[in-house]
């Protein structure tokens, strides 16, 4: 099976949650002005295709036109940039790479573990390719972590350090400084054929989280997971498996797993309320990307986007980035103003509207605690 094809189902064939009515609250919280910003020298973000900035691309192959159509090299799913490429931005870092791909590729500031059809839980499924799942992430993680500090033969003693490694590893200190952003649920909890027990998802979410605490990681930004059944890739899939058995909501949604999805998001957010009390040093930000995407859907049209449930690349028929595997003529082609879709090919979102979501998000209007991105390292 061509694995690009095994990377989309994995993405398409989910039939997600649906959405809740309500649009998130955009005007309430707020960091306060008088904190201070917290200078992270690096990001370490693990997740699925929704922040995959390169691994997907490096062990499965570059992802295919007109995907990254909007910027340098294909190695998103999407036209362009995603959420944690603007948060980079906003904190004043380079683009995150992942470990997997090795060629012109720094982590000085970081690494990206992501990788496009993750789930958080390691669950087999037949005749599909699963990428690395978040414990497994974290297995990684916990390598380079300590491969770059044996490597770069630091020591704190006389602060020497091993020269051909300083250009492209972060300094071992980097570590504990760090801000490490997750965003994975979307495979486990959509994916309509292998349900997964939410409560299951979400305890080895904690544990993951846990084992970055354990390794001294201190600053963490969590996402919840977004309204899948609003995807128009969602709602095609569901009728065209479901037929007429289809349940879609009030706002033509798809209702099926509206239940997990809602779970999925109280059970997150009381693990993380544990797991401060259980690390009362660390600084755990629960982010409600799910209301702040509901917001941008439910008020598409006044923000200036055209219908959300239409997409830009491809069609419900042939996906977009497909070639005819006769003449390999591209098949999926994109429309001619990414910018007035949110979405981009059914299910992941375009720049525009992976803009608009990290804009939403990164003042801490949609965080508990209500601090903006910049200042994640304080606790409340
Ligand atoms: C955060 O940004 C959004 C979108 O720009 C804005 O509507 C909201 O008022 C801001 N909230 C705070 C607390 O700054
Ligand atoms: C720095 O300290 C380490 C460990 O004490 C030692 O092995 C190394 O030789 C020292 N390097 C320099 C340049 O003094
Ligand atoms: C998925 O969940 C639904 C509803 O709880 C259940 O009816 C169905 O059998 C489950 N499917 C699988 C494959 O476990
Ligand atoms: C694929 O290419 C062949 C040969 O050029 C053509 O006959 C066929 O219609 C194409 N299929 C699609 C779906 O465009």
């Amino acid at each position: 099976m061509d694995s690009r094809v095994a990377i989309w189902g994995v993405g398409m064939l989910f039939f997600a949650l649906m959405v809740v009515g309500e649009s998130g609250d955009v005007g309430g919280g707020g960091g306060s002005s008088k904190r201070r910003k917290c200078e992270f020298p690096a990001i370490f973000n693990f997740g699925d295709s929704n922040s995959d900035t390169g691994a997907g691309s490096a062990a499965f192959g570059e992802i295919d036109e007109p995907n990254g159509m909007n910027f340098h090299l294909r190695k998103r799913s999407s036209d362009g940039r995603l959420i944690i490429d603007f948060f980079a931005e906003k904190l004043g870092l380079p683009y995150l790479d992942a470990p997997l791909d090795t060629i012109g590729t720094s982590f000085k500031h970081g690494a990206n573990f992501a990788v496009g059809g993750s789930r958080i839980s390691p669950i087999v499924l037949v005749g599909s390719m699963i990428p690395l799942h978040l414990g497994a992430q974290v297995s990684e993680f916990l390598q380079f972590k300590s491969r770059t500090i044996a490597l770069s033969d630091y020591h704190p003693s006389n602060n020497t350090k091993n020269p051909p490694f300083e250009s492209n590893y972060p300094e071992p200190e980097v570590f504990s400084k760090a801000l490490y952003t997750i965003d994975i649920g979307h495979n486990d909890i959509s994916y309509i054929f292998y349900n997964s027990s939410v409560p299951t998802v979400v305890n080895d979410l904690s544990n993951s989280v846990q084992r970055l605490l354990e390794s001294g990681a201190k600053n963490f930004w969590i996402h919840n997971t977004g309204p899948h059944g609003c995807l128009p890739g969602s709602i095609d899939g569901c009728k065209m498996f479901f037929k007429e058995k289809c349940e879609l909501d009030e706002n033509g949604c798809v209702k099926r797993n509206n239940k997990q999805a809602v779970e999925f998001n109280k059970l997150l957010k009381e693990a993380v309320y544990k797991l401060r009390a259980k690390y009362p040093h660390a600084a755990i930000t629960y982010v409600d990307v799910h209301s702040s995407k509901n917001y941008l859907v439910f008020n598409a049209k006044k923000l200036g986007f055209t219908d959300p449930f239409s997409f830009c690349c491809g069609t419900p028929k042939i996906y977009c980035g497909t070639r005819n595997g006769t003449d390999n003529k591209l098949l999926g082609t994109a429309c001619s103003d990414p910018s007035k879709y949110i979405v981009w090919d059914g299910v992941h979102y375009t720049q525009a509207g992976n803009r608009f979501v990290a804009n939403l998000i990164m003042n801490g209007s949609f965080s508990d605690p209500p601090l903006p991105l910049s200042e994640a390292c304080h606790k409340v």
